[in-house]
Parts: C-alpha cells; structure tokens; sequence
C-alpha cells in the first residue's frame, strides 16, 4: 500500500509516498481501508523537530492521528459483522491507504454522512465537543474563541452556541471573518486590527452581562462572578497561544476559565498562574483535552450525530491525495486556507 512518510525532521519537503507492506489485523483488532486521514496543526509541529520534547517519534514515520474508511477485514477473535461498516478511529499513522485500529477504537460514522465530512470530526470535533464540557460552557456565557476560523474553531463556534452561549470570534482578516459569522459567532473581532484587545472588550461590553440567571456550572464561581464584569469573557478558549493568547488573559471576567489548549504561534500562552489564582480564573490546558477511549467514543458519537442531523458543519478548506502530503502540509503552514485540511485516498 502507499503511505506518506516523515523521512528526516524539517519542512513540508520532508515528507515523501512510500510502498509499504499491507498492515494485517491481529487478534481483536480491525483492518480499514481508509477513504480520507485527517490532518491536524500540530503534525506540521512534530514534522518539523521543533517539538521533540514533546513528542518523541523519530523519522522515518508516517504521521497522522485519524481516519474515516471502511471495514474491510479482521482479526482473530472479532465479530465478522463490522466488515463492511463505515467507521472513524483514532489510529496512529494514518496517512497510509490502510490501517489497523483495535476494535475498541472505531466508531460507526451514520447513515447519510460522507466519509470526507467524518474525517474532519475525528480530532477537531472530539476536542472541541470534549473542551466545552471541560469549561463547563452554558447557557448565557460570553465564549470568546481564539483561532476561531481553524479546524477546531469553527466548530467551537457551533458548539459552543449549540450549548446556548454567546460566541465572540477571533480571526484575522476580512475573509476569515466573514466565514466565522457565517458560522453563527454572534460577534467577531479581527485579530490584525492594532487594537482588537479593545475592540474585543467593546464587544463583550455590547454582548451584556451575562446576567444572575445563568445556570450554574460546576466551575468555580464561573458564571455569576463573571456577572460583575461587565466588559470581559466568562471562558476564553485559546487555540493560538503564544502573544495573542497572553493578550487575550486580561479579557477573562473574574472568576472566568481560561483554556490554552494552543500552540500553532509556537508555544502556549505563557499565563501568570498567580495572576489567574488571584482573580478567581480557572486556567485550563492541553492536559484537559486529553480523554480515554470511553469519552472518545460517546464525544465522536456526539458530533457525527449533530453533523449527520444537519446542525454542525466542519469546514474543510482544501483536500489534497495522499501523494501529495507536502503540499497539504505547506498549505496548513501557509495559513491562506480557512478551516482545516485532509487528505483522500
Ligand atoms: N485539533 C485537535 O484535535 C486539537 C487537540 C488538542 C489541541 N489542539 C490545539 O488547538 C490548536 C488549533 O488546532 P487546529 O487543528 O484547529 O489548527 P488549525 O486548523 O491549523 O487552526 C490554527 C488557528 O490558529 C491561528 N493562528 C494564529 N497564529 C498562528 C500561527 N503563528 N501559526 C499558525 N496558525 C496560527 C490560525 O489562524 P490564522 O492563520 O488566520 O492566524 C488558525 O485559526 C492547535 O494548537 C492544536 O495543537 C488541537
């Protein structure tokens, strides 16, 4: 079969197609032949070298996280009924024409819902479902999402509405914007405007207290402490981190969350814990949207569902085959592209 292959650590070039041996399902496990692999931010990270510390895989490998496909065989010990069944998984080296996935892992994509849009849920729609739990984002809260026009930001948008809050969206540029309103933010705040800090603050200003009624949240004193704020997030959701997230902190209303779960700038945004402590902030990060295979199940579950019923749309920017991972790669980078990137078969 083809895969696409990371050959040393460096730019998009890196990557190259490779015949490799059909992979064969052991016992308990599932063979799917894949129809589109996903592709995420961080994989350009990781292909890069420059997150070593953090993810100690050396080349050659082939990369990827997740697939839609089909059943096609399984492994000793295996219910024969799931060949032929539509799935996604999260497996490890997935820009290949093949995969196994243990059985536990694939989840059954819905009647009438394209292996292309399920892809694109794989990862992005499992965090964002999986992170608004986490912030415990409710009815009436003012949400403002950072990196709102990328794979997981425009789904953020719908999810975080579909949950009854108020979505303020950080994006950059005229083109990104747009799209982020069309997505259903109630307000949106370019991030290449000087000063879109204050523009943002205005914005929440307008937005209105979120009022003594909202339900409560299970979060330390989250939304009736943001109430007294006024001009300020009741949870800011950071998806780019370095200076932008660090300047966003100060939007977070006492008492607020703030999640830095986002890295594409480079880093985390770097926040005063004791600043956060002080004002009553809960501060979240990429360890809280880390979840077992239960919650993954239930959450992809979740959103193929509501992508299937029509109310959430992943939006996918452009498609590129599999021999041509450089280029998708290159496009992620690039940043010209809205919503995020996969890869066909
Ligand atoms: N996807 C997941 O399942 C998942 C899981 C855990 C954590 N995360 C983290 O969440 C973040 C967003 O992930 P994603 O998959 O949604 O990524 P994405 O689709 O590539 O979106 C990245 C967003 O960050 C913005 N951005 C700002 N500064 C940037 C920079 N210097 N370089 C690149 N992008 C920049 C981009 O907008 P502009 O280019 O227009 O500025 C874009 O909106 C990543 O840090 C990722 O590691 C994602």
């Amino acid at each position: 079969m083809r895969a696409a292959q990371v050959k040393a650590f460096g730019g998009p070039e890196v990557l190259a197609t490779v015949e490799l041996a059909d992979p064969v399902p052991g016992p308990g496990e599932v063979l799917i032949d894949v129809a589109h692999a996903d592709t995420i931010y961080v994989e350009t990270q990781v292909r890069s070298g420059r997150f070593r510390a953090y993810f100690p895989v050396e080349p050659p490998y082939v990369p990827g996280g997740g697939v839609s496909g089909t059943v096609t065989a399984v492994g000793p010990g295996v219910d024969a009924g799931w060949v032929g069944r539509r799935v996604t998984s999260f497996v490890t080296g997935s820009y290949a024409e093949r995969v196994t996935a243990p059985v536990t892992a694939p989840s059954a994509v819905p009647d009438g819902l394209d292996l292309r849009t399920a892809a694109a849920l794989v990862h992005d729609g499992v965090t964002a479902a999986g992170l608004l739990e986490r912030t415990a984002v409710a009815p009436g809260d003012r949400v403002l999402i950072l990196g709102a026009s990328g794979g997981m930001g425009t789904l953020l948008i719908q999810l975080a509405r579909a949950r009854g809050a108020r979505v303020v969206a950080a994006a950059r540029g005229a083109r990104k914007s747009a799209l982020v309103r069309e997505l259903g933010a109630d307000a949106v705040v370019d991030v290449s405007e000087r000063d879109w800090v204050e523009r943002a603050r205005d914005t929440l200003r307008e937005l209105g207290a979120p009022g003594g009624s909202i339900p409560a949240t299970g979060v330390a004193g989250a939304a009736g402490a943001a109430g007294a704020a006024g001009a300020a997030a009741d949870v800011v959701l950071d998806g780019v981190g370095g200076e932008l997230g660090l300047a966003a902190f100060p939007l977070t209303a006492e008492g607020g969350r703030f999640s830095a779960h986002g890295a594409p700038s480079g880093g985390f945004a770097a926040v005063d814990v004791a600043e956060a402590e002080r004002r009553g902030v809960t501060l979240f990060g990429i360890e809280h949207v880390q979840f077992d295979e239960a919650e993954v199940r239930r959450l992809t579950a979740h959103v193929l569902a509501e992508a299937a019923a029509g109310r959430l749309r992943p939006v996918i920017g452009a498609q590129f085959p599999l021999t041509e991972a450089a280029a998708a790669h290159a496009a992620i980078e690039g940043r010209e592209l809205v919503g995020k990137v996969v890869l066909g078969m």
